[in-house]
């Protein structure tokens, strides 16, 4: 099938613009009409995981780390990440009942490959989350799970990042159930909060226009720096991942709490501060290294929801207001701006969107 920008200037418009519908397509192809969980073949029995191991690269590595958080809150389950280059050539002991989960757009990707075949015969269970299901990860795991965004043609990946971390939620959700960790009410909770996620998406997509404006002072930037805690922080490192990767500007991301312990001496008034902050439990911690970084004059952008803009945007460069979300869903959500900010600075500063310099879509060579 030939696929085309569908009217937008570049596929990475279409694809952000197309997370709402392919969302709601991963939750029809896991979700009975009853609300449960049903994933493809025998699927996980998650009582007899006592770890899992996430390997993957780029912005799928991203999700496995955002994903980490979840299955340690939620499920209860520990969790180790690594980028698939490191682990191939690190060879990790795996202790007995490791699920072993990698996680790869194309499903192609030499060192996440690797990484998989390291673990076979090692890990109980090898399990992959894929948007090829032809393709090779797909093929020597386990079990597949299908993320089913449709093709990604833009480098820089969008909407299957929020397709592999909606697979990898309910999975956690599954994992979380399986090991006595969630009330029915609590997934019923979830699964309802699941559901307005795509509308919650849209309206998102909707600040585009004041994503364009901070995007054009972004654009005269060249060092960036992204704070985040908690959930936020892998959110973090895809912001600056997304801006360096399409608008070529140097962007790093930080804890917020590690501010203190080195890059808050960059900061000063030539270096924009991307703080992406909802008013969750770790809120005002994150704000108060957020004030930090505005008493060396540093410049913030704070994201953030109505009620934390209302609560802490005084003396910020710009704000980007965000719809509220369900609080474990935050990270799907606020990779929206992470996406819109990379996207309209690129296309401010004139940089090839789609076939960014250097790199490519699906790097099957080491
Ligand atoms: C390349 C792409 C990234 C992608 C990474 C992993 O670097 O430019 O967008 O995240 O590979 O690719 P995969 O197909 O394994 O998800």
């Amino acid at each position: 099938t030939r696929i085309d920008k569908g009217g937008y200037k570049h596929f990475m418009a279409k694809e952000i613009a197309e997370q709402p519908g392919v969302i709601n397509t991963v939750l029809q192809n896991y979700l009975s009409d009853t609300g449960e969980i049903t994933l493809p073949g025998d699927g996980i029995d998650f009582s007899d995981v006592d770890r899992i191991t996430m390997v993957a690269c780029g912005t799928a590595y991203l999700a496995c780390f955002t994903a980490k958080y979840w299955f340690e809150q939620i499920a209860r389950l520990p969790v180790e990440v690594d980028v698939a280059s490191e682990f191939r050539y690190r060879e990790p002991p795996i202790p007995a009942k490791t699920l072993a989960v990698f996680v790869s757009q194309s499903g192609e990707t030499a060192d996440t490959l690797a990484a998989l075949r390291y673990c076979d015969g090692k890990a109980d269970m090898i399990a992959s989350v894929v948007n090829v299901p032809e393709s090779s990860i797909a093929r020597e795991s386990d079990l597949a799970l299908s993320i089913h965004a449709g093709v990604e043609v833009g480098v820089a990946s969008t909407k299957a990042f929020t397709c592999q971390l909606t697979v990898l939620f309910l999975l956690v959700l599954k994992a979380a159930r399986d090991r006595g960790k969630l009330t029915d009410a609590d997934l019923e909770k979830h699964i309802a909060d699941l559901r307005t996620l795509p509308g919650i998406i849209n309206t998102a997509l909707a600040q585009s226009g004041k994503m364009q404006a901070t995007a054009q002072k972004l654009s005269h930037a060249s060092d960036v720096l992204f704070l985040g805690r908690g959930q936020m922080y892998p959110l973090a490192h895809e912001g600056a991942l997304k801006l360096k990767e399409i608008s070529y500007i140097h962007a790093e991301a930080y804890a917020s709490g590690e501010l203190k312990h080195g890059p808050i001496a960059l900061v000063d008034e030539s270096v924009p501060v991307i703080v992406m902050a909802p008013r969750d439990a770790l809120f005002d911690k994150t704000v108060s290294n957020m004030q930090e970084v505005m008493a060396r004059k540093g410049k913030v952008i704070l994201i953030s929801d109505a009620q934390g803009i209302a609560e802490a945007s005084d003396g910020v460069w710009s704000s980007i207001e965000m719809p509220s979300v369900a609080e474990a869903l935050t990270p799907i959500l606020y990779a929206l701006p992470a996406q819109l900010l990379a996207y309209h600075t690129a296309v401010a500063k004139g940089t090839d969107v789609d076939q960014p310099r250097n790199l490519a879509k699906s790097v099957t060579v080491e």
